[in-house]
């Protein structure tokens, strides 16, 4: 057992994570080989399109993979130490105490016949052990933590804002004090103002908590203002990871300059997302070199025989044959 008190390497480190889905013959690989590290207090996107594996990737770290899903490689260790992300019963201490997840579309799973303290307090008793008193205390005090008056407890979810409710599902994921949160899509049903609420609140509670957040999204938009870094995510891997400045002002990957290109600037006159041409590839007949080359503004042949490795390159890292072959390396710069 660790010593938390003496380590001082990065909390998180995903190495070389791998994931299948189905228990048959032909079983999909849906992340593949992800690898990555997360300091503590440090905020990272994990952006893609749809179908990339984002919430794959989060399940897997937090140990909550459906039961078809089948883990087929790599690790994940926290604070140094490596977690049985494939024993249920042997995670359950691990679980929502070190890591913990707001789920993608989860505040319309609020259950809508009990009061919100009630169900902020009822993983306090499970998963703390509180007494029914000390854990109505602490509902009140995560509700606070997350900018709602504690006499709001007493409301049914009905009876709230969506950007509430999504507060609400933020102080459950507080409750046993994680030193990670991770965050799947937490803005997305919520409209613009809400959505900038929320992503302040996060802020606030990664400074305050010194909490470290993996946000996933599709949108590059909200993660200018609120992450250290982003990975981008294709087809199940992590195709380039670089710091904000970076990945906005010089991104190296195509997928990522066409990413940036989409978001809708009405400076420019651009007020639409522009959607990259093509679909992603079929992740259960995964095409041969590079999964994105169909869609690839830059493909060459090697692209199609050879998969890209993700390559250190600078500060960040890429995978990308344009970034391997110096003969053939270009700069890319965004346009519009
Ligand atoms: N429980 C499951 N059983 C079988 N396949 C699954 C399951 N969950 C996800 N998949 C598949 O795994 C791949 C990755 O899915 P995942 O949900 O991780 O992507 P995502 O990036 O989170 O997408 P989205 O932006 O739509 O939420 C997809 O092809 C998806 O269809
Ligand atoms: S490896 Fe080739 S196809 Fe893939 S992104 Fe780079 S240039 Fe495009
Ligand atoms: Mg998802």
């Amino acid at each position: 057992m660790t010593n938390h008190n003496q380590y001082d390497g990065s909390l998180l480190e995903v190495d070389g994570l791998c994931v299948d889905y189905g228990v048959g013959k032909l079983p999909m690989r849906a992340i593949d080989n992800i690898s990555f590290e997360l300091k503590a207090g440090e905020a990272v996107a994990l952006v893609g399109e749809s179908g990339s594996g984002k919430t794959t990737t989060a399940m897997a770290i937090a140990g909550l993979l459906s039961p078809n899903a089948h883990i087929s490689g790599g690790a994940v260790r926290y604070r140094g130490e490596r977690l049985p992300i494939d024993d249920d019963a042997a995670m359950r201490p691990h679980r929502w105490s070190e890591t913990s997840v707001i789920f993608q579309g989860a505040m319309n799973a609020l259950n809508p016949v009990h009061r919100i303290s009630k169900q902020i307090a009822e993983p306090c008793m499970l998963k703390l052990g509180m007494s029914r008193r000390l854990a109505t205390e602490r509902a009140e005090e995560l509700l606070k933590l997350v900018g709602i008056s504690s006499d709001r407890g007493s409301a049914y979810p009905h009876e709230l804002s969506g950007g509430m409710r999504q507060r609400v599902m933020i102080a459950m994921a507080l409750a046993c004090r994680p030193s990670i949160v991770i965050a799947d899509e937490p803005t997305t049903a919520l409209d613009v103002i809400n959505q900038a609420q929320i992503m302040k609140l996060l802020e606030e509670l990664r400074s305050n908590l010194n909490l470290a957040i993996i946000l996933i999204t599709h949108d590059l938009s909200v993660v200018a203002e609120s992450c250290d870094r982003v990975m981008i995510m294709y087809a199940g891997r992590i195709v380039e990871d670089g710091t904000v400045a970076e990945i906005f002002s010089r991104p190296k990957h195509p997928y990522t300059r066409l990413l940036i290109e989409s978001i809708p600037n009405p400076s420019s006159g651009k007020r639409l997302i522009q959607p990259i041409p093509g679909d992603p590839p079929n992740l259960a007949n995964r095409p041969s070199g590079c999964a994105f080359r169909s869609r690839c503004p830059s493909a060459m042949a090697v692209c199609a025989a050879q998969v890209p490795a993700l390559d250190q390159h600078g500060l960040g890292r890429v995978a990308c044959h344009l970034h391997q072959c110096p003969s053939v390396e270009e700069e890319v710069t965004v346009h519009g």
